[in-house]
């Protein structure tokens, strides 16, 4: 696939179908993912690559966090936030490093981990894969990030939700650049 192609039809997708996707597949996508630009060449980029079951626990997990916070939330609410993660076949939660050095800035590595992202969402596309893209409470909850092996300072930036789509839905084209830039000469 063209690389316009990808970006241009790219769009985030929650409803995803049960399917599972094979591993070799997922490795093209991460693969994909980290030949993004890093300073220093640090390689920022974590991944838990969660299936089958391990989408339960981490259901498990998100539902106690949100009790941790909301001792009274009615268990309807508790059950939705359990299920979340079985929206799709496949999550991959994305963390980034701390710098180890000071010549390395945090924000670079953040940089760099969101276009390993977004390489991963291009290379998705031209896989037929559909993605979405969420973070929420459960990117930035202490307990989850060290069920996810992450430490209570490191940024969780994605859950990347992966399946192959149940529809192909008609967009709107994005607004233009324009109102964005400006020319320099
Ligand atoms: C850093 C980041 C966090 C996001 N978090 C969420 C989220 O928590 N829930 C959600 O529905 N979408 C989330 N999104 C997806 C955006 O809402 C989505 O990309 C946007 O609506 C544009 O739609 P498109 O991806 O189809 O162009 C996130 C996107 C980014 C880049």
């Amino acid at each position: 696939m063209d690389v316009f192609d990808a970006i241009y039809n790219r769009h985030s997708q929650g409803k995803v179908k049960q399917d599972e996707v094979p591993r070799e597949l997922l490795e093209k996508l991460l693969s994909a993912a980290v030949q993004a630009p890093n300073h220093y060449k640090v390689r920022p980029w974590r991944f838990v690559v969660l299936t089958g079951n391990a989408r339960n626990k981490l259901g498990d997990v998100f539902a106690a966090s949100q009790l941790d916070r909301k001792p009274d939330l009615p268990p309807e609410a508790s059950d939705k936030i359990r299920s979340s993660p079985l929206r799709a076949p496949v999550v991959i939660a994305v963390g980034v490093d701390k710098p180890s050095e000071e010549k390395v800035r945090e924000i670079e590595n953040i940089c760099a981990v969101a276009a390993a992202c977004q390489n991963l969402l291009l290379a998705a596309q031209a896989e037929g894969l559909a993605v979405k893209w969420r973070t929420g409470e459960w990117a930035r909850d202490a307990k989850i990030k060290e069920y996810l092996g992450f430490s209570a300072d490191q940024h969780i930036l994605a859950y990347l939700y992966i399946g192959y789509p149940k529809f192909i839905a008609e967009h709107e084209p994005r607004p233009s650049f324009n109102d964005r830039t400006v020319w320099m000469e």
